[in-house]
C-alpha cells in the first residue's frame, strides 16, 4: 500500500514552497500541489517526488546535479503495450506538441540545478530528436547522439521498410569534463535488450543495465543524478546500484508506487546478499 512507501523526510520544507510557486503559476488543480508537499519516497540516497517536474524542480538545490539522465515522453502519443505486463494507459504529456512543450519547460527549470560541469543524456525517438536537440542545446554543448541498439523491433508500423530497432540518446555537457573510464567507447550501445512486456512496470521502461552503463560513464562517484520523468524509476534504480544519489519526479502516482517498490526490493535483495557474504 502507498503508506508503506511514503517517507516524511528531509526535503519537505523546501518543497512546501512549491505549493506557493505552483499556485502563482496557476497551472493545475490544488489537489496536485497538495501532494507536492513531501517527497513521495526517500531511501538510500534516492528521493522521488510525485508531481509535475515543472513545479518540483524550482525547489531543488541549485548547481547540485552532476548528470541529467532522462527519458521524457516522446511526443508520439504512445498508447502502451497491450500484450500484457504494464498498463496500457497513455504516457502523460505524450501528445506530439504537448510533449515538446513540456520538455522545453522542464529544461528551463533544470538548467539552474546543473553543476558547472554537468552532463546531460536524453532518450528520444528518431521522429522527435530534432525537437529534443533544440530543447537541450540552449543549455549545454551538444557532444554526440548515442544509439541504443535494441536488437528487436519496437512498436510502430510493422510494415515499415526498416525495423525501428534503436533509440537515440542525445549527449550534451556543460564545462569540459570528459566521460569516465579508460579508453574510448563506441557510440552504439548494444547488449541491452528491451524489457519484456510482462516484466514491465511501465510501458516504455528502459533496461536498468543500459542506464547503469550511462550513469557510470557520466556521473562521478557519489554524484547526483536527476530524472524529471522518472516513470517506474529505472534511472533511480541504476543510481542506487552504483551507490550514487538520485532525484526523480513522476506525475503519475501508479508509476511512483512501482518505482518505490522496485527500489525497496533492490535494497532488501542487497541486504540479503550482504548478509550471505
Ligand atoms: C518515457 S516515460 C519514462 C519511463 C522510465 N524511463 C522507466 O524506465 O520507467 C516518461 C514519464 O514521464 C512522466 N511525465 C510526463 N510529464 C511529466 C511532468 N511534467 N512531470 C513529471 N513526470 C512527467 C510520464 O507519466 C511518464 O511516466
Amino acid at each position: 500500500m502507498l503508506l508503506d512507501v511514503v517517507y516524511h523526510a528531509t526535503l519537505a520544507p523546501q518543497v512546501r514552497h512549491a505549493v506557493a510557486s505552483a499556485s502563482r503559476r496557476g497551472r493545475d488543480s490544488k489537489c496536485r500541489y497538495h501532494r507536492l508537499v513531501q517527497p513521495y519516497f526517500t531511501q538510500d540516497g534516492v528521493t522521488l517526488y510525485h508531481g509535475d517536474a515543472r513545479d518540483v524542480l524550482p525547489e531543488l538545490p541549485r548547481q547540485s546535479v552532476d548528470l541529467l539522465l532522462t527519458d521524457p515522453p516522446y511526443g508520439m502519443g504512445y498508447g502502451g503495450d497491450t500484450a500484457g505486463g504494464a498498463s496500457a494507459n497513455n504516457v502523460a504529456a505524450d501528445g506530439v506538441r504537448q510533449g515538446i512543450r513540456v520538455i522545453r519547460q522542464v529544461m528551463f527549470e533544470t538548467a539552474p540545478l546543473l553543476a558547472r560541469d554537468a552532463h546531460l543524456l536524453m532518450f528520444c525517438h528518431w521522429n522527435s530528436w530534432p525537437d529534443f536537440y533544440d530543447a537541450l542545446s540552449g543549455y549545454a554543448t551538444m557532444r554526440n547522439a548515442l544509439i541504443w541498439h535494441k536488437a528487436a523491433g519496437s512498436t510502430g508500423n510493422i510494415l515499415a521498410n526498416y525495423i525501428r530497432d534503436y533509440e537515440v540518446i542525445l549527449y550534451a555537457a556543460r564545462g569540459s569534463r570528459d566521460i569516465l573510464g579508460e579508453g574510448r567507447y563506441t557510440s552504439i550501445l548494444g547488449g541491452y535488450p528491451t524489457v519484456p512486456p510482462k516484466q514491465r512496470d511501465h510501458p516504455t521502461q528502459k533496461p536498468v543495465g543500459l542506464l547503469r552503463h550511462l550513469a557510470a560513464r557520466h556521473c562521478p562517484t557519489g554524484g547526483l543524478i536527476l530524472d524529471p520523468f522518472a516513470g517506474a524509476g529505472s534511472t533511480l534504480l541504476a543510481a542506487q546500484e552504483l551507490g550514487m544519489r538520485s532525484i526523480g519526479v513522476e506525475m503519475d502516482e501508479s508509476y511512483c508506487e512501482a518505482a518505490a517498490k522496485r527500489i525497496q526490493q533492490a535494497t532488501s535483495q542487497g541486504a540479503l546478499f550482504d548478509g550471505a557474504a
